[in-house]
């Protein structure tokens, strides 16, 4: 079949302002939206940014707006957004982070604030002797959903609150630190309370849901959110398990 794909196009460096450019590709509906942008960069339009590495939904790199919904090029088929002959694809960078170029967004201030978040494991204890932490299965699957994150940003860009709050740390880093709070053996909420309990942390975060349904590993965004908010009030009130 024969598909267009109309890209947004902007280098910082030569436009003052973004246009859009649309390419005439043919495919195979089960190809992926990646195999395109490849066929293009190859074939055709070699000046084309997009970023991509493993090409089997592990990495994250490539998470974009295709048709005006996050998601992963390399995880979308032609057939999940094109139905017929001469539709017409439109691609677009992730919301909430500069162009870097085309589809390329600058990450600086997302990962900024994932590190913020210290996503990294603090033991509540002392190594024991055979060095290993050891959990059961029921206080792995806890966090289980949380470790499955790959940072693509898809939720960054598809929550509303970071319309309004540019300052908002996003749903990405509370998943982060919800994969830490809940972790049976490093010191959870406590170390991570002054980070997570802030009007812009876990505060500004209203439900929409929006970041839950375009995450590419199916992770419930906003519950772990939702739990985290009543981890913290538990805490305050003393009534933490
Ligand atoms: S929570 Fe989902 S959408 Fe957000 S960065 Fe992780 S994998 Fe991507
Ligand atoms: S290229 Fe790695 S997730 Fe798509």
């Amino acid at each position: 079949m024969n598909v267009t794909l109309d890209i947004l196009r902007f280098d910082p460096e030569a436009d003052k302002k973004s246009h859009r450019k649309k390419y005439d590709v043919t495919v195979e509906p089960t190809d992926r939206v990646l195999d395109a942008l490849m066929h293009i960069s190859r074939h055709e339009d070699g000046t084309l940014a997009f970023r991509k590495s493993c090409a089997h939904g592990v990495c994250g790199s490539d998470a974009m707006r295709i048709n005006g919904k996050e998601g992963l090029a390399c995880k979308t088929l032609i057939r999940d957004v094109a139905k017929n002959d001469g539709d017409v694809i439109q691609l677009d960078p992730l919301n909430h982070m500069p162009i870097q170029k085309d589809l390329m967004v600058d990450q600086t201030v997302f990962l900024s604030k994932f590190k913020a978040i210290e996503p990294y494991f603090k033991p509540k204890t002392q190594p024991p002797a055979n060095g290993e932490y050891l959990q059961s299965a029921e206080e792995r699957a806890v966090i289980d959903e949380a470790t499955k994150c790959i940072n693509c940003g898809a939720c960054y860009s598809a929550c509303p609150v970071l319309d309004d709050n540019p300052d908002f740390v996003g749903p990405a880093a509370l998943v982060a630190a919800a994969r830490f709070v809940f972790d049976s053996r490093d010191e959870g909420l406590k170390s991570r309370l002054d980070i997570v309990d802030q009007p812009n942390a876990v505060w500004s975060c209203d439900n929409h849901f929006e970041c839950t349904k375009v995450c590419p590993r199916d992770i419930k965004i906003t519950k772990l959110i939702n739990f985290t908010k009543q981890a913290i009030k538990k805490h305050k009130e003393g009534t933490e398990a």
